[in-house]
């Protein structure tokens, strides 16, 4: 089915599922739009094809709007990346993103999830601070075009240790 000739679907039945590779290029383009270092559509193809890693993406009847990027580097989930379309921002599609990495990665044992945020990215920040991310430190001029701290953030693995 040719899902734009649906005009009346509705945009707010948003499904999260595994991304694929013919998702890459509307995902590379959203992360154009968003980000001012964005990822490339090689580096997310290198990172879809990793197999320990996990690529989710959100979507409603006619377009992506929102993605989530994670790997397991040694005993530490790192979470990579994270972005929702401008115009449907602050409707909890990034906290369902969240949820359902959550989700997978709480049944595997590990030590816990880290990532990396720019310091003025307070909405992010306080994204991570409502699952329990809490700053642990900075990496000062991480960002290469403006030489913007890192805020690096850490949450300890809550699966069930029995
Ligand atoms: C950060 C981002 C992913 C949040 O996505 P989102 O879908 O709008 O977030 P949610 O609706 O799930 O927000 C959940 C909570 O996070 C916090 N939050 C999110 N956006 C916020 C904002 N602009 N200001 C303050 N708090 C905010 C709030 O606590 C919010 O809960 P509430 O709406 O019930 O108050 C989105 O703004 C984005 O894609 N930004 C650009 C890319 C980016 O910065 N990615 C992260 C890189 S580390």
């Amino acid at each position: 089915m040719n899902l734009q000739a649906v005009p009346d679907a509705p945009r707010h039945e948003w499904v999260i599922r595994p991304m694929q590779f013919t998702d890459l290029e509307a995902v590379a383009a959203l992360e154009a739009r968003t980000f001012t270092l964005p990822w490339s559509l090689a580096i997310f193809h290198g990172q879809l094809a990793r197999e320990s890693g996990i690529c989710l993406v959100c979507e409603d009847a006619r377009a992506i709007v929102g993605y989530l990027i994670a790997d397991m580097f040694v005993d530490v989930w790192h979470l990579m990346n994270l972005c929702v379309a401008e115009e449907v921002r602050r409707q909890h599609i990034a906290s369902r993103l969240l949820e359902a990495y959550f989700a997978v990665t709480e049944r595997r044992g590990h030590r816990g999830h880290t990532l990396e945020v720019r310091a003025s990215n307070g909405p992010a920040i306080e994204l991570y601070r409502s699952f329990g991310f809490v700053s642990t430190g900075v990496r000062p001029g991480y960002y290469s075009d403006d030489r913007e701290d890192a805020v690096i953030m850490w949450k300890d693995w809550e699966g069930d240790t029995a």
